[in-house]
């Protein structure tokens, strides 16, 4: 390894040696870094992006908290920016898992380098993700004009989401004593990627400061008014549907494409894996909206109710 790269790689394991400490409901060890808490290897990966990714203005940013429609979002913009390919049998939603077209940038390409090899990706323009907040994902991109587009969901569903994603990982039955540990990390605040609230607020700001650049949605509303948010997604990419489109159906197609039953139904998403190991279709459950009030306790609801309530004060978000 040449001797600057050594170096980088002390710096980095002093930094997140001084960083707060704390261990979530795995028992895991989570740092503090720029508000939010993350394991050691997901850190090392955020370093090397924040040190190391080199935007294009052209890119695109699907930006979310874990477990609140990020799935989606990735197949929408795939299929909005692909859109003359219709159904072909070369389309890419059809060939790989929405995460395998738009990978997780401190996830999968930059976890062992700050300088990967990004040739392999969708281009003109290229498709990423993160799950980082906003303060942190600016820090990276270095003041280039990239788009962000931003998912959030309530709080409650995506807790519930994230808890039969970790069971199905893990291959386990939904363990009740689990899922009562990680509604305590998520009311701390110490959970991975969280606090939940500091992530949905920075990406809030994010866009009353830069609406050009950021765009924030809301799962609920993808569900209830899906027309409406993909022509918004799509004037936002500069991608809007023309009447031609419009009248021939091309929004339809596009939803109907990566909708819930339709994605979860294609042969890529019922048996592949995703380069991290997790079986595509681990990312397809039941997509309701308030699907967690058949699990959560009515204290547990009220509980979590207030904490976002108080945390969401002088914004005029909604939970
Ligand atoms: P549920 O567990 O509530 O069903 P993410 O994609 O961020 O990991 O979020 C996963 C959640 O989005 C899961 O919610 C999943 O079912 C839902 N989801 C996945 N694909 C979807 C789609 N095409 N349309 C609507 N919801 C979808």
């Amino acid at each position: 390894i040449p001797k600057n790269l050594q170096r980088d790689e002390e710096e980095t394991i002093s930094l997140i040696s001084s960083l707060p400490s704390d261990i979530d409901f795995h028992g895991r060890e989570l740092f503090k870094y720029q508000e939010c808490w993350y394991d050691n290897k997901t850190l090392q990966g955020i370093l090397n992006f924040q040190q190391g990714f080199e935007p294009q203005d052209t890119d695109i940013i699907v930006a979310s908290f874990p477990k609140s429609g990020t799935t989606w979002l990735k197949a929408l913009t795939v299929a909005l920016l692909e859109r003359s390919k219709h159904y072909s049998h070369d389309h890419p939603l059809l060939l790989d898992n929405p995460h395998g077209l738009v990978p997780v940038l401190e996830l999968r390409l930059f976890t062992e380098s700050s300088n990967p090899d990004l040739t392999n990706i969708l281009s003109s323009p290229r498709l990423f993700s993160t799950h980082v907040p906003f303060h942190t994902l600016r820090e990276a991109l270095k003041n280039s004009p990239c788009k962000i587009v931003y998912v959030w969901r309530n709080v409650k569903d995506a807790l519930v989401s994230l808890w039969y994603f970790e069971c199905a990982n893990l291959k386990i039955e939904e363990e009740r004593s689990m899922l009562e540990s990680m509604f305590e990390s998520f009311c701390s605040g110490v959970s991975y990627y969280g606090p939940f609230w500091e992530h949905v607020l920075s990406y809030w700001r994010g866009s009353l400061e830069d609406s050009k650049n950021v765009l924030f949605l809301r799962y609920e509303e993808l569900k209830t008014e899906p027309h409406v948010q993909l022509k918004k997604l799509a004037e936002f990419l500069n991608c809007p549907f023309t009447v031609e489109e419009e009248e021939s159906g091309s929004v339809e197609e596009i939803l109907e494409l990566c909708s819930l039953r339709n994605l979860k139904n294609l042969e890529i998403n019922k048996t592949g894996k995703t380069a991290r190991g997790v079986d595509h279709n681990n990312f397809f459950r039941k997509g309701e909206i308030g699907d967690s009030k058949n699990y959560l306790t009515h204290e547990m609801e009220k509980r979590i109710d207030m904490i976002i309530e108080e945390k969401f004060r002088g914004s005029d978000l909604k939970f």
